[in-house]
């Protein structure tokens, strides 16, 4: 079956943080501008997968859900079909979304004060989950050698060998550099992890939007040793599009981190939901064939951006990303200062990108945005165009 990822859809009415016309106009000044930002995507999900919410909706009974067999079967056979990594059903554990489950691993594992290793820049609410919790930001900034972003496992080195430091979060694939590390980088930061009593939360939420013939390799899949020193956190959600279910997978092969994450999330008592669930379940049991053609449909877009920007705006810099829709420009050439580039964006160009000054405290993202690509190329097209027109006359 050929599935149709040119066929625009209206997400205006939807309540969409990215498309409210509402939420636009507070957040950019201008309602009509085109949300190219929130890591959505504007395609439908699988067939397959609105089919089952829809059977689940017609139930009409939507009372607690738990998580059954079949959910954590889909989710193992997953696992070993697309990654190779063969995990058991007992190590899955549910939260609503991938954010809740780092800021426990986060609190599991560090006190007040104590430090968390980040590798900046990287998605920004990580900063928030350090900050908001009275952690300490420790960052390993990563190092761009001409659009490819690198580790440095020096500073890393140093950084994990600072009693004060006890968790690391390795966002993996790397949002928003777009890197799929390697088994050799993995490996090395595992290393360096395990010599120094470092815990690792590995953030695998794009997984699966690696792009051919790139590979994800999962972090707890490296060596028995390694599997039983991190928590893994992934989801069908950015693959799925299915964000606003408040699905995830949380995946602990250590018996003992997995009680101690099991008894942290206990008091609150949740539940995967009822949607959530029939969704998660047709995705991973019947989504594999519409996820082989959005990732080539991406990988088109993905494509075309080089294309449009070496055409029309040769000084904007860009190498298409190994993993994720999001696009890393850098405008650093074009001269201007973040301000002026954002203020032309959202008042030349009435394109909303997000801005990168928002991904390093430290300046990392200055001068650069990260453009959502997972859309049909016909608004792709228009957002460029708008933008080339917007940063044309520099
Ligand atoms: C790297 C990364 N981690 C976590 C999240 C959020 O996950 P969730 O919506 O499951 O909380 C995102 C969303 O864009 C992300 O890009």
């Amino acid at each position: 079956m050929q599935y149709d990822f040119d066929r625009p859809i209206d997400r205006t009415r939807d309540i969409s943080i990215k498309w409210s016309p509402q939420l636009r106009r507070e957040m950019y000044g201008e309602a009509d501008i085109l949300p190219m930002g929130i890591a959505d995507m504007d395609f439908p999900t699988a067939p397959a997968v609105a089919r089952a919410v829809q059977a689940r909706a017609a139930h009409e009974t939507y009372g607690y859900g738990y998580l059954a067999p079949e959910f954590l079967d889909a989710c193992v056979r997953w696992q070993r079909e697309r990654h190779g990594w063969d995990i058991r059903p007992d190590w899955i554990i549910y939260t609503p979304g991938v954010n809740m489950a780092l800021v426990c691993a986060l609190e599991m594992y560090t006190q007040p004060g104590e430090g968390v290793i980040i590798q900046s820049p990287v998605y920004y609410p990580y900063y928030d989950y350090v900050n908001g919790t009275g952690r300490k930001l420790v960052l390993n900034p990563l190092v761009n050698r001409e659009g490819r972003y690198e580790m440095d496992f020096a500073r890393l080195e140093e950084l994990a060998a600072d009693p004060r430091n006890k968790l690391m979060l390795l966002c993996s694939p790397h949002n928003p550099v777009g890197r799929a590390w390697t088994r050799a980088e993995l490996e090395r930061v595992g290393r360096i992890c395990l010599d120094h009593g470092v815990m690792l939360a590995v953030d695998e939420i794009h997984a699966d939007l690696v792009l051919p013939p790139n590979r994800h390799i999962p972090f707890a899949s490296l060596s028995p040793e390694l599997a039983q020193h991190c928590i893994i956190c992934t989801s069908p959600s950015k693959t799925f599009n299915l964000a606003g279910l408040l699905v995830s997978d949380i995946i602990i092969p250590s018996d003992e981190i997995r009680a101690a994450f099991r008894k942290k999330m206990a008091p609150y008592y949740l539940w995967p939901g009822n949607f959530g669930t029939a969704a998660q379940i047709a995705a991973y049991t019947e989504g594999g064939p519409w996820l082989d053609q959005l990732l080539d449909y991406l990988a088109g877009n993905a494509r075309y951006i080089a294309d449009f920007l070496a055409q029309n705006l040769p000084r904007v810099k860009y190498r298409v990303p190994e993993a994720t829709y999001l696009a890393w420009l850098d405008c650093r050439d074009l001269g201007l200062t973040p301000e002026a580039l954002w203020d032309r964006m959202l008042h030349r160009a009435k394109v909303a990108p997000d801005n990168g000054v928002l991904f390093g405290p430290q300046g990392e993202g200055d001068g650069f945005l990260r453009l959502n690509f997972a859309c049909p190329r016909a608004q792709l097209q228009e957002a460029l165009t708008r933008m080339a027109g917007a940063l044309g006359d520099l």
